[in-house]
């Protein structure tokens, strides 16, 4: 976290203010104006994490019980628990080997007359490959949610994330490219989607006690709004250190044998979150768990994919086995039986890195030794 005085006089004034809400005050309205602007959207709705922005982004396209969403499986838990918080059914298609991102290949053979739309993920501050899925979608007719919790101010083709699909969604965790502590938005040009989504952040309730749908109480803080504001000003130069740490430590990188620094594909202008390497046990003679304690700063990142947790394995979401078990569904899913090849390899090989902006050049060469090291055996 890079929290500096910008961001704790703001705090302060909201406190002075004894305006705390959004239901109040006006900073979290001016941080989902500037937020909009930043992203090329019309629209930004202010929540509190960015689990919440996706478990509103689904209801607010009216996916539900009997509805199945196409998401990867190399991605955090609320990318696919979301999902199941809508009593819809996650659909897990399979990634491409070198980008690790949704393999639009993958979904199609996914797609039944279930299915109503895809997650794709900005893994790490790189972009999915977003044309082919939206010809997917547009074929097929179904919607697409951003993942971009982990790539605010990433490109694809030119246009940022959060303003390709229906819905973008993000989150301020403190290890994001921004962080209000908590927090998270949604992004979206449709008007009539975004009054939804305000909705449901805010209990169905327009106006006091008149409740016209199901909702819950999703609502940024004025005192996230306001850390949001200066983190914002502030993403860009957050961004280009990002970029440069992992640029510097994937030229030290590429040359070493059997350790792959990040792919970075032609369409991306990446907006790196953490820097992911890939190891090839064969050649370094290491397993993934064995490569990471000889190298204890580095991170396990998604150790196994998600359809093989036990809340999948077993189906552990509400009681009495919804949504699997309903009456909507009628349909018996068995992820023990799924095999995504190139999902089970990369988890195998995978860590991450920091790169974040108050990392120092020693920190980074003293990583880029290790890895010399064990990738030179
Ligand atoms: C890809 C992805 N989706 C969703 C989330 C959920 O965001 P939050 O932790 O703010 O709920 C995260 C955060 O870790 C994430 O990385």
């Amino acid at each position: 976290m890079n929290l500096t005085e910008e961001e704790q006089k703001e705090v302060v004034k909201v406190l002075k203010s004894q305006m705390l809400t959004l239901l109040a005050g006006e900073v979290v309205k001016n941080f989902e104006r500037e937020f909009a602007n930043y992203i090329g959207v019309k629209h930004a709705i202010g929540v509190n994490s960015g689990t919440a922005a996706l478990h509103i982004a689904i209801a607010a396209l009216e996916i539900g019980p009997g509805d199945e969403i196409i998401v990867p499986p190399f991605t955090f838990i609320a990318t696919a628990s979301s999902i199941l918080q809508n009593n819809a059914i996650p659909i897990f298609a399979d990634i491409d080997n070198k980008s690790y991102m949704l393999d639009p290949d993958s979904v199609k053979k996914k797609i039944t007359d279930r299915t109503k739309a895809i997650i794709p993920v900005h893994l790490s501050g790189i972009t999915a490959d977003m044309d082919p899925l939206l010809d997917i979608a547009e074929d097929n007719n179904l919607y697409i949610i951003e993942d971009a919790c982990q790539a605010h101010g990433a490109k694809y083709k030119g246009k940022k994330v959060g303003s390709i699909g229906d819905l973008g969604t993000f989150s301020f965790y403190p290890s994001k490219n921004m962080t209000t502590g908590e927090g998270g938005m949604i992004t979206t040009n449709n008007s009539k989607l975004a009054e939804q989504c305000r909705l449901i952040r805010h209990h169905g309730e327009p106006s006091w006690y008149v409740y016209n749908r199901l909702g819950w109480n999703y609502r940024m803080t004025e005192i996230q709004g306001a850390i949001g504001r200066i983190q914002l000003k502030k993403l860009d130069g957050y961004v280009k250190i990002r970029n440069k740490n992992a640029q510097y430590l994937t030229d030290k990188v590429k040359d070493f044998k059997g350790i792959d620094p990040p792919y970075v594909p032609k369409y991306c202008e990446p907006a790196f979150n953490y820097w992911i390497g890939r190891i090839h046990p064969e050649i370094i003679g290491l397993t993934k768990e064995e490569f990471i304690e000889k190298f204890p700063k580095s991170k396990v990142l998604y150790p196994i994919p998600l359809y093989q947790t036990k809340l999948f394995q077993q189906k552990v979401a509400y009681p009495k086995g919804c949504p699997w078990s309903c009456p909507f569904y009628g349909k018996e899913i068995d992820y023990t039986k799924l095999k995504l090849p190139i999902v089970e390899k990369v988890t195998r090989e995978i860590f991450a890195l920091d790169i974040h902006p108050k990392i120092t050049k020693e920190e980074l060469d003293d990583n880029i030794n290790i890895m010399k090291n064990l990738g030179n055996k």
